[in-house]
């Protein structure tokens, strides 16, 4: 089954964006995938071919360097190819307290989870109502619910990306474009050990990246504004009856280190 449609979707060489690439893969749609490492991208290029992409189009590109989401959009420009599926999946956190975390680091957060989600959607939304044809995914989480300490940066950009999307879904009502926010809970992809936080509850309990990927699949291709992945409908509603210090107090247990048992078998942390 070949469709002449086209999907970009960012962080495609890892977790959950490379589950999406696959489900689009073998529905026949043509992908361009970004990523910055060049390797992974040749790699998972030649698996999305092998699991029915007609054509794949792999770009190096940072996307949390300034400027580098317009450069995107215009070397994709060069090449002629139309977007008809927008996937901001690609993403970081840094775990840690605030005093103490790398503020470069934050900053360049800030520039990948927000500010070239912004800039991408700006560019491809306009192309699409253009056409009046488009979908879009936006990787929101669990943390646009809760404000978490130990993660700070990271949550705050969430609640941008899904205050952004439920904006931006609101505008899209009378056009044929539509767009959907994913909501991951802890997920066992490589994010947790990229942003320094293997050891933290939060990890003792994770879905696996194709499950996720398949919801936020599903709901992309039927309209539907939000994607919440299993189990986290429940603290999302608990999250709404509680004031953003007690949310705050909760999600920063999962932030903590586990408790691991030593050899004597008491506890240590
Ligand atoms: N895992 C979870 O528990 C969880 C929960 C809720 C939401 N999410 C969200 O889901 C999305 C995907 O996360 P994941 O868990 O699948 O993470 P992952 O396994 O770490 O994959 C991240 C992907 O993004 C790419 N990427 C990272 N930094 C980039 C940059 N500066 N420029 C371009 N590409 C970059 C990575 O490739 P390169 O390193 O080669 O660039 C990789 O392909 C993120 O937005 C994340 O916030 C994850």
């Amino acid at each position: 089954m070949e469709t002449n449609q086209t999907v970009l979707i960012t962080g495609a060489t890892s977790g959950i964006g490379k589950e999406l690439a696959l489900l689009f893969a073998k529905e026949g749609y043509k992908l361009v995938i970004v990523a910055r490492n060049k390797q992974k991208l040749e790699d998972t290029a030649d698996l999305l071919k092998e699991n029915g992409a007609p054509q794949v189009t792999p770009v190096s590109c940072d996307l949390s360097v300034a400027g580098n989401a317009q450069r995107l959009y215009e070397e994709i420009r060069e090449r002629n190819i139309t977007v008809n599926i927008l996937v901001n999946d690609a993403g970081a956190g840094e775990h840690g307290p605030f005093k103490e975390t790398s503020l470069e680091e934050e900053l360049a957060i800030i520039q990948l989870n927000v500010a070239s989600l912004v800039h991408l959607t700006k560019l491809y939304m306009r192309e699409m109502v253009e056409r009046n044809e488009g979908r879009i995914l936006q990787l929101a989480s669990i943390a646009s619910y809760q404000p978490t300490p130990l993660l700070a940066v990271y949550a705050a950009t969430k609640a941008f990306v899904l205050s952004f999307t439920d904006a931006l879904i609101n505008e899209l009502k009378d056009t044929n474009v539509t767009m959907t926010a994913l909501i991951p809970g802890p997920t066992h992809t490589e994010f947790f050990v990229r942003a320094h936080a293997e050891n933290v509850k939060a990890t003792e309990n994770m879905e696996e990246p194709d499950v996720v990927a398949k919801i936020g699949f599903e709901a992309l291709m039927s309209g539907k504004p939000h994607a919440i992945a299993p189990g986290m409908t429940s603290q999302i509603v608990m999250s709404s009856l509680m004031n953003n210090q007690q949310v705050a107090a909760m999600a920063r247990k999962q932030m903590e280190e586990k408790e691991v048992p030593s050899e004597d078998g008491s506890t240590q942390i």
